[in-house]
């Protein structure tokens, strides 16, 4: 089964369960993914970035995490997510997704927002969702690619 039916029938599982049961998980320090080679600029039609980012596995932290390897490229402030290509070959249920956040006439630099959700390593019914956000540069004109790192801020479940 493709990931996005994957999730389509937990999502229409949930709602049809008459107690779906959401979980809400304080995100901690010591979980963040790694972004290699941040690579972004804006031209007439648009800012644009492309990006591989990295996430280990974590088995004794809650929830367990599976880990990835993606390239995520897109482009608009503002844009819904644009789903990243995963590179690994796990066989996990995951799906990794990123956008530029918009940036208002004041604000300055770019804004990356990066979701990773995944069916519970040992719950099949239930999946998480992580989200995170980084301030970094549009830099292709200006440097070379960046490093850095995305600590998640928001994760939540559902049973
Ligand atoms: C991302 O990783 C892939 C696979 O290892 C590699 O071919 C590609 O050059 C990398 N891209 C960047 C921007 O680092
Ligand atoms: C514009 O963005 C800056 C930087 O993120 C923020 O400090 C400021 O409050 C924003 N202004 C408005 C009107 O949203
Ligand atoms: C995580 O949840 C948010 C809010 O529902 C959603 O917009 C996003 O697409 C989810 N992330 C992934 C990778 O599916
Ligand atoms: C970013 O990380 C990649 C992979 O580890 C490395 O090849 C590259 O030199 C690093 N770039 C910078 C600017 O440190």
């Amino acid at each position: 089964m493709r990931i996005t039916s994957v999730f389509a029938v937990l999502a229409a599982a949930v709602s049809a369960s008459p107690f779906p049961m959401m979980m809400t998980i304080e995100a901690t320090d010591d979980y963040s993914w790694d972004i290699i080679n941040w690579d972004s600029g804006c031209t007439g039609s648009g800012c644009f970035y492309s990006f591989n980012i990295t996430g280990e596995a974590s088995t004794v932290s809650r929830p367990p995490k599976p880990a990835f390897f993606a390239n995520c490229a897109g482009e608009i402030e503002g844009a819904p997510y644009r789903l990243c290509t995963l590179y690994d070959d796990s066989t996990v249920a995951r799906r990794v997704a990123a956008k530029l956040l918009p940036v208002n006439s004041t604000g300055t630099g770019a804004h990356i927002q990066v979701s990773y959700q995944y069916v519970d390593l040992a719950t099949p019914t239930t999946f998480w969702n992580f989200t995170g956000k980084a301030n970094t540069v549009y830099n292709q004109f200006t440097g070379p690619c960046l490093n850095f790192t995305i600590t998640p801020d928001t994760i939540w479940g559902v049973a």
